[in-house]
């Protein structure tokens, strides 16, 4: 047994009565434990995420089943058989910290492979898609779910005045209000990058290419009267789910697929290729097998290992780069400034988010620096000593563009209605009837101009779609 100390390391002799004047009198200043103890209970909470708050994790592994060398050097990928440690964290999105987990909502996926040439983040969603293509919409995505500023409660008319101003999200709106719009837990749902990324071969020839992991376990999803029923009983129920089977030893699996284009066609494919709000359809860009990614080990500390981890779309690995996806470029600044704020100008350093391989990264200083700041090397760079050096070797290829700058309106493509009739219209009639159902039901005391504008979206997509949820509302 471990005996209690001060955080200074000093024995404590009474955890159990403070030090007061007489057995009736108040209390001495000079009770430093009493004040050390309830300062650092002060301090306990730390800013919550902006969006994705509400989360469960794990630790596991990364399989190679399948050789892509052909597209990309990335070590991760080299061989067939290699395993890599990942850290995954499954999170909704609107929900604060202690929301229920069984809500129609997107669910967040985070990955973290610790790669030999540094951590690779995946930071997707369950949904292949999203609600719009310019990163100047996402705070206000973030106001309109979230809480209204006068009431302080969540307001479904905030939510369909945002999406129903924005026609290109009713792709991702259809899926939302589809029977995957609940997942039952996080082991049962795939999970994608949703962007296009790059892919870097090692004859430093560029592709552009989508992740999909489809669940092993099968897709299961509540409806929303299962889902009521659930958040009555259990408010953690996603992330119980995760944490027990792990513990049973029932370790969740997801297959990695990738879609793969070759740089040049993207300037003449059809579809924008770096529009979040469209997929690139399977039967343009098959999906080919690449390995297996398991959960298989529960973390000793919530806190440690998965409140305080920092997933971060730029981090990249050489093989692996961005795409001109402008909400990718949006993403690449904020989340690294929102762990900045979060976590503090040192959270490389928590274990959690440190790499496994050996690193050497220049920066000094700084609020809560732990691990001997790199003692006494020069800091500035180039040196006598050769110290930081750069490694040229690890260039990307240039990428070519093109243009003059300006606020280019995204809105040249006015094909906001073809990919979610598409998927309308590969739904069965009981799955197409729950869409106009939990369209109604979400949707019912907003706005009749609100209500109408959806619906004339919906028509658009396919003039079944509009008829079921205006029947589905009764008008
Ligand atoms: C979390 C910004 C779009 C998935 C976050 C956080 C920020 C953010 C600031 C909190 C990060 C932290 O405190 O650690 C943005 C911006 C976006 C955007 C500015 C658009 C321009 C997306 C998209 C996806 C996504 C398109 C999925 C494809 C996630 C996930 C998390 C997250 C999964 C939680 C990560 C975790 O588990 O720690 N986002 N986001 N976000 N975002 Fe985004």
């Amino acid at each position: 047994m471990k005996k209690l100390t001060t955080a200074a390391g000093a024995p404590v002799a009474d955890n159990q009565n403070i030090l007061t004047a007489g057995p009736r009198g108040p209390a001495l200043l000079q009770d430093v434990w009493l004040i050390e103890k309830l300062a650092h209970f002060d301090r306990e909470v730390i800013p919550e995420r902006r969006m994705h708050a509400k989360g469960a994790g794990a630790f596991g592994t990364f399989k190679v089943t399948h050789d892509i060398t052909q597209y990309t050097r990335a070590k991760i990928f080299s061989s067939v058989g290699k395993e890599t440690p990942v850290v995954m964290r499954f999170s909704t999105v609107a929900g604060e910290r202690g929301a229920a987990d069984a809500e129609r909502d997107i669910r967040g996926v985070a990955m973290k492979f610790y790669t030999e040439e540094g951590n690779w983040d995946l930071v997707g969603n369950n949904t292949p898609v999203f609600f719009f293509r310019d990163p100047l919409k996402f705070p206000d995505l973030n106001h309109a779910v979230k809480r209204d500023p006068r009431t302080g409660m969540r307001s479904a008319q905030n939510n369909w005045e945002f999406w129903t101003g924005l026609p290109e999200a009713l792709h991702q709106v259809t899926i939302v209000m589809s029977d995957r719009g609940i997942p039952r837990d996080f082991r049962h749902m795939h999970a994608f990058g949703s962007h296009t990324f790059s892919f870097i071969n090692a004859g430093n020839e560029r592709y552009w290419v989508k992740f999909t992991f489809k669940t092993q376990q099968g897709i299961q999803n509540l409806t929303d009267a299962e889902a009521a029923e659930l958040v009555g009983r259990d408010r953690e129920s996603s992330q119980r789910d995760l944490f027990d089977s792990i513990e049973k030893k029932d370790f969740p699996r997801w297959t990695l697929f990738v879609q793969i284009m070759p740089e040049k066609e993207a300037g003449k494919y059809h579809i924008n290729p770096f529009d979040l709000t469209k997929v690139w359809p399977h039967k343009d860009y098959p999906l080919i097998e690449v390995g297996v990614l398991e959960l298989n080990r529960n973390p000793e500390n919530f806190f440690a290992d998965i409140e305080q981890a920092a997933f971060n779309p730029a981090n990249v690995v050489p093989g692996i780069g961005f795409s001109p996806d402008r909400m990718l470029q949006g993403r690449l600044f904020s989340y690294g400034d929102a762990q900045r704020y979060r976590l503090g100008v040192n959270h490389h350093q928590i274990p959690v988010n440190a790499p496994k391989c050996p690193f050497h990264s220049f920066h000094r200083d700084g609020a809560m620096r732990v691990d001997g700041n790199y003692g006494g090397i020069t800091g500035n760079e180039p040196n006598a000593q050769g110290e930081w050096q750069e490694q040229p070797d690890f260039r990307e290829p240039p990428l070519s563009l093109e243009g003059a700058a300006d606020h280019w309106n995204h809105r040249v493509d006015e094909d906001y209605y073809s990919q979610p009739g598409a998927l309308f219209r590969l739904m069965n009639d009981t799955q197409k009837q729950a869409l106009f159902d939990n369209t109604a039901r979400a949707i019912a005391g907003v706005t009749r101009e609100v209500q109408l504008l959806h619906i004339e979206h919906c028509t658009k997509a396919d003039p079944a779609y509009g008829a079921g949820v205006k029947a589905a509302l009764g008008l």
